[in-house]
C-alpha cells in the first residue's frame, strides 16, 4: 500500500518583526543576528491568535491544494511546542475549527523542532495498520512569540511564528511507499540545554517562576549548536544508506531552519552542493515544527519538486531529538 504526501499548506502571520526592529528592543545588530543565524525578519502572530489558528489556516491550504474534505480525514495532528494548552490538545481544538470528523483520531506530538518528521513516521504507520484510513493530516504549528523572553538577546532574535501542513493518502493500491528511510532519535541527557524550565509538573506556575522568567525558552546557543551539526548528519548518513542512495542522488536537502551556519556545517559534512540545500531561514527565523513544511510548501507551490525527485528532510530540535527522512515524490 503506498503512501504518499498529496497536499502541502502553510501559514505566517503578516506581521513582520525585522532586525532592524530587534536593534531597538535588545542591545543587538542586524550585522550580529544575519552572520551568526542568517535571519533577517521573522512573521508574529498577533496577542489573541493561537497555535490553532495557524494551524487552521495550512490546514485549509493543504486540503484545498489537493481537493480533500475535511470530512474526509481519518487522522490529525498537530506538532507543537506552543500547544494552546497543556491539555486539550491543539489538535483536539484544530478538528472542531477545521469540521474535521468525530471518526477522526486527533493527537498532538512532542518532539520539537523533529515534530513534523516524527508525525510523518507516524502517519504512515497508522495509514498502513488502521482500516479504511486513507487520509491523515500532519501539522507543525508554532507561536514561539509567545515563549520568547523579549529581553534576552540570546534567543529572541531566533524565532518566529508559523504553521505548515502536509496531508497523505493510502490510496490502497500497491503503489510505490513514498518514504524510503526514517531515522529518528532522541538524547535526553541533554534535555536542559533547550527547555522552558517551568509551567509543568515539575515546576508549576508560581509567582517565583514568573518572576524568574522560567516561562521563556532557555538555551544553551553553542552547546545546540554542536549537538545539532553532528546528530543531523549522523541520521542522514544513515537515512541515505537505508534508502540506498547518495548524497548525489539527491534534488532536495531540506534542513530545519534553525540557523544558516548549522544547514551549512550539516551540507558540507554530508558533502552536499549549495544548490541542493533549501534555505528560506531569512524570511522566517526558526519555526520549530512548522519550519520543514514551510519549506515543502514553497518548494511544491514554485515548481521545483518534479514526480520521481529525491529529498532527504533532516531536523534536530529540543528532547534533544532528531530525524532524518528520505522521500521519493
Ligand atoms: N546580538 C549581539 N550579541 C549577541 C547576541 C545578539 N543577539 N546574542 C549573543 N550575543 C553575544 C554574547 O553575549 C556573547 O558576548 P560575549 O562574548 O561578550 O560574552 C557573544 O555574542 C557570543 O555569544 P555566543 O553565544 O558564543 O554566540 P554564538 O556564535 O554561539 O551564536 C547562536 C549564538 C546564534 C545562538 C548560536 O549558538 C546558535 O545558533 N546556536 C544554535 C541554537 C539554535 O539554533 N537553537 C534553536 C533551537 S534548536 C534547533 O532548532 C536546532
Amino acid at each position: 500500500m503506498g503512501v504518499r504526501i498529496i497536499g502541502t499548506g502553510s501559514y505566517a502571520p503578516e506581521k513582520l518583526l525585522t532586525n532592524q526592529d530587534l536593534e531597538r528592543m535588545v542591545e543587538t545588530s542586524d550585522e550580529w543576528i544575519r552572520t551568526r543565524t542568517g535571519i533577517r525578519e521573522r512573521h508574529i502572530a498577533e496577542k489573541d491568535v493561537a497555535a490553532s489558528d495557524l494551524a487552521l489556516i495550512a490546514a485549509r491550504r493543504a486540503l484545498d491544494s489537493a481537493g480533500v474534505a475535511p470530512s474526509d480525514l481519518s487522522i490529525l495532528s498537530v506538532a507543537s511546542v506552543t500547544p494552546d494548552h497543556p491539555f486539550p490538545s491543539t489538535s483536539c481544538i484544530l478538528q472542531h475549527k477545521l469540521g474535521a470528523p468525530v471518526t477522526c483520531a486527533c493527537y498532538d506530538v512532542q518532539a520539537a523542532c523533529s515534530g513534523l518528521l516524527y508525525s510523518l513516521d507516524i502517519a504512515v504507520s497508522m495509514l498502513k495498520t488502521r482500516k479504511n484510513a486513507r487520509y491523515a493530516l500532519i501539522l507543525g504549528a508554532e507561536k514561539l512569540s509567545s515563549v520568547v523572553d523579549w529581553t534576552d538577546r540570546g534567543t529572541c532574535v531566533l524565532f518566529g511564528d508559523a504553521a505548515s501542513a502536509l496531508l497523505l493518502e493510502n490510496d490502497g493500491t500497491d503503489s510505490p511507499d513514498m518514504l524510503l528511510s526514517s531515522i529518528l532519535g532522541a538524547d535526553g541527557s541533554h534535555s536542559s540545554k533547550l527547555c522552558i524550565p517551568a509551567g509543568g509538573s515539575a515546576a508549576p506556575a508560581s509567582h517565583e517562576t514568573v518572576d524568574g522568567r522560567m516561562h521563556y525558552i532557555r538555551m544553551g546557543g553553542q552547546e545546540v549548536f554542536r549537538l545539532a551539526v553532528n546528530a543531523m548528519t549522523a541520521a542522514s548518513r544513515r537515512a541515505l544508506q537505508e534508502a540506498g542512495l547518495s548524497v548525489d542522488d539527491l534534488r532536495w536537502i531540506i534542513p530545519h531552519q534553525a540557523n544558516k551556519r548549522i544547514m551549512d556545517a550539516v551540507a558540507s559534512r554530508l558533502g552536499a552542493k549549495p544548490e541542493q540545500v533549501f534555505v528560506n531561514v531569512d524570511r522566517y527565523g526558526n519555526t520549530s515544527s512548522a519550519s520543514i513544511g514551510i519549506c515543502l510548501d514553497e518548494i511544491v507551490r514554485g515548481g521545483s519538486v518534479q514526480k520521481g525527485d529525491l529529498l532527504l528532510l533532516t531536523a534536530f530540535g529540543a528532547g534533544m531529538t532528531w530525524g532524518s527522512v528520505v522521500i521519493r515524490w
